[in-house]
């Protein structure tokens, strides 16, 4: 018998989508991927060739368990460059893609029912983080009308006794949408208030498009923030990430990776060294012009197809759209659409319980020549809908 908290755990549905997509490419049927949360470039070569050389020098040992101290200065350093931000590497925490930062930072603040309050539709995995930890997720609807964040006011007005934490993600997934600087700001001023802890998601800030990108770090040293090498350097499968704590959270946090991980992988550590020198920086800068090229071509053309996107989402590599105007089970759609024309988008259902019906996910992550050919096939389909 697998245990009680299993049942809070729900499936990825769009692994299940993938799978039927990887069957019909077997088969010999040709599949445009829109559902894949990862980019389609590959990692940048310069963290490539860093990676092998580490291998070929030997670096196949355990490190530290927060990481290599040459990559946690790195990442340090890198806030000061970007964002003018003095961190010391000493609350850097580097981890097994940011999902054992998600875990870690879970695991070192949420007693049995304390409540998680985060934005639905939202990335499916901080829920079942916060159930793995017995915790209680508190997700709050959002829409267009706030960008599909949660406000200030939403905090302050939902808060409850049990909440120790709230969660936010900018650029978020599955939106896109950022959260203004003065928002967070408030937002972290309520959750203070309170007594309650803010964690900030930033796996996708390297991907924004408009405005300038910002840290919550510039706002306050007291809040988490999760960060990851999986988007921006291309690095998904190379599972490395970090946590920013503050001070006093620190050695929890590496008293409970010693146990968990031991350590994030040595290899992957030292390639993403390289991640911060001028050749890499150029390529995932040019690589970021792409992806908002995509994002220009693509948004009104299924603006024009009658999905319903009301604001340009700023960053990261995805569109939501309301297609309450092409069907009312968007789940049946994604089926529909995969099954006769092979694209593959993922349905509401992943993100959360507010009008899932009603939402579908394209990502971005395919050339703009694959993204050309899934805008005519779902025209046809449309059409023969
Ligand atoms: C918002 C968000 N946070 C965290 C993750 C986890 O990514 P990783 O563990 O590869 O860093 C993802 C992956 O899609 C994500 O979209």
């Amino acid at each position: 018998m697998v245990a009680e908290r299993m049942a809070s755990i729900r499936p990825f549905y769009v692994m299940e989508l993938l799978a039927r997509a990887r069957t019909m490419e077997q088969e010999g049927r040709s599949v445009i991927h829109m559902e894949v949360g990862e980019p389609d470039f590959e990692t940048p070569g310069p963290i490539v060739e860093a990676g092998k050389r580490a291998l070929d020098a030997g670096s196949s040992h355990y490190t530290p368990a927060a990481g290599i101290i040459e990559l946690r200065r790195a990442i340090a350093d890198d806030y000061r460059k970007r964002f003018g931000v003095q961190l010391d590497p000493s609350r850097i925490l580097v981890t097994p893609g940011s999902s054992g930062a998600l875990q870690l930072v879970m695991s070192i603040l949420i007693n049995p029912g304390e409540g998680v309050m985060m934005a639905d539709p939202g990335y499916p995995c901080n829920r079942n983080f916060v159930h793995l930890v017995s915790g209680e997720p508190v997700t709050i609807p959002v829409d267009a009308g706030t960008g599909y964040q949660l406000t200030a006011e939403m905090v302050e007005r939902s808060w409850r006794d049990n909440i120790r934490a709230v969660m936010v993600a900018s650029p978020s997934n599955p939106t896109g949408t950022l959260l203004k600087r003065d928002e967070l700001e408030r937002i972290h001023r309520v959750v203070k208030s309170r007594g309650g802890v803010l964690i900030v998601d930033e796996i996708y800030q390297g991907l924004v498009y408009d405005g300038t990108p910002f840290s919550a770090l510039e706002i306050s040293d007291d809040l988490f923030i999760i960060n990851s090498f999986s988007k921006f350097y291309g690095m998904t499968g190379w599972r490395l990430g970090w946590l920013v704590a503050p001070a006093s959270y620190v050695g929890a946090a590496d008293r409970l990776a010693q146990n968990i991980f031991l350590a994030a992988s040595t290899p992957a550590q030292h390639a993403a060294l390289a991640a911060f020198d001028d050749e890499t920086q150029a390529i995932v800068t040019s690589r970021r012009d792409a992806f908002r090229e995509r994002r220009d071509y693509l948004l009104p053309e299924l603006r024009r197809l009658g999905f319903e996107i009301s604001r340009v989402p700023e960053g990261a590599f995805y569109l939501y759209a309301n297609v309450s105007g092409i069907t009312d089970d968007s789940a049946r759609f994604a089926h529909d659409l995969l099954e006769q024309e092979g694209v593959a988008i993922t349905p509401g259902k992943d993100f959360g319980d507010y009008l899932p019906e009603q939402h579908v996910r394209f990502a971005y992550t395919t050339s703009m020549e694959k993204l050309k050919e899934g805008v005519v096939r779902i025209e046809r389909f449309l059409n023969q809908g």
